[in-house]
């Protein structure tokens, strides 16, 4: 059985992680040790984010600490699950590699690429598992635009749009989302899920180009083109208006249909045909997240699904998307 400990039990940790250990738990597979956050008050109250709300309901069994370093003194875990803010994705996750933990870290993987490719190099060196949490990729919603794609089910692919939207996220400790050096802004965090799922899908672009707006600065519209061979994606994050409500869809269009995914359905629309919802079930992706990565921990599985390296190259294609924006949206070659 696994052991566990959760660095930063904010806003994902208690909305989206601990229902997944405690759901593992109940399984045998995992035991929630500890727990870790700068604000102790995290530890009792309720919190409401963008994707929905947590009850809070830690066992009292789960040990609560305020200093990870005193965590990882006194109690005995195989892997942290690190749930803190961006800036401090990179240092924990070397550190805490370097001391022998697995790794489960929140996306983004970090601020920088290099940063990126540090984290990446030091799994590697201390031989620990490192995975990013770019959960859309476990989402059955997308699997299925995968497995189509892939079996080329309704031929060449056209073109495409992701869309991901949202009140600005408030809730942070410190206010920490909406301080572009400390989260990126609205294009690192929100956008690089579709970004990271357009790699994903079809691979690395040729060419970029992006647009982003400026609401409470950083970068809080973004609109962007990959360019591939013969069609292009386009993307879009916004965090610019409170009070929206979140969502996100897609829809690509192919030689002989179009899928749409939008309010939680996915609907094929065949050319000259009857609509139609293809056989799909929702699942929880985090879950599904959680569960591959302790599966690879037990099972010593190869990460095919969302290994390191590219969730390093979804940073690296976000930067490139920022040059573009900081040229006035210029389309740029991308180099693989
Ligand atoms: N996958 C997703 O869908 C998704 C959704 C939301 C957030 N996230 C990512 O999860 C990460 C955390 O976001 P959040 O919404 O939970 O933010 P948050 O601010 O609600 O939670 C972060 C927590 O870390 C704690 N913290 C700060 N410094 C610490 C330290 N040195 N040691 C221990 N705890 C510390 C804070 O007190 C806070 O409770 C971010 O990287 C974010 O981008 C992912």
């Amino acid at each position: 059985m696994i052991q566990v400990a959760i660095i930063g039990f904010g806003g994902i940790a208690k909305t989206a992680h601990l229902p997944v250990y405690q759901a593992l738990e109940k399984e045998g597979k995992v035991k929630l040790v500890a727990v870790c956050d700068v604000n102790p008050d995290r530890f009792t109250e309720n919190m409401e984010i963008n994707i929905g709300g947590g009850e809070e309901g830690l066992s009292e069994d789960v040990a609560r600490y305020t200093d990870w370093r005193e965590m990882v003194e006194k109690e005995n875990f195989d892997m942290v699950d690190l749930c803190v803010p961006t800036f401090l994705h990179a240092d924990l996750a070397v550190e805490m590699l370097e001391r022998g933990y697995h790794v489960l870290s929140e996306k983004p993987m970090s601020l920088t690429y290099d940063d990126c490719l540090v984290m990446c190099r030091t799994a590697d060196e201390v031989d620990r598992r490192l995975m990013v949490g770019q959960c859309l990729r476990f989402g059955n919603e997308y699997r299925y635009l995968k497995e189509v794609i892939e079996h080329r089910t309704f031929g060449k692919v056209l073109s495409g749009t992701f869309r991901r939207m949202s009140g600005p996220p408030v809730w942070g400790w410190d206010n920490w989302f909406m301080d572009e050096s400390r989260s990126g802004g609205c294009v690192l965090d929100m956008h690089i899920h579709d970004v990271d799922m357009s790699r994903y899908l079809f691979g690395e672009p040729v060419a970029v180009s992006c647009v982003t707006q400026e609401v409470y600065g950083t970068r809080d519209i973004a609109h962007s083109r990959l360019f591939y061979d013969g069609f292009s994606m386009l993307i879009v994050g916004d965090w610019s208006q409170e009070g929206l409500p979140f969502t996100c869809d897609y829809r690509v269009a192919f030689e002989k249909a179009t899928v749409d995914f939008a309010n939680g359905k996915i609907t094929v629309y065949p050319r000259g045909g009857e609509a139609y919802t293809p056989e799909w079930e929702a699942n929880n992706f985090y879950e599904a997240e959680i569960k591959y990565f302790v599966d690879m921990l037990e099972n010593g599985n190869e990460n095919t699904a969302n290994p390191p390296e590219s969730a390093a190259e979804s940073v690296r294609l976000i930067r490139a998307l920022c040059a573009s924006a900081d040229a006035g949206g210029q389309t740029m070659p991308y180099d693989k």
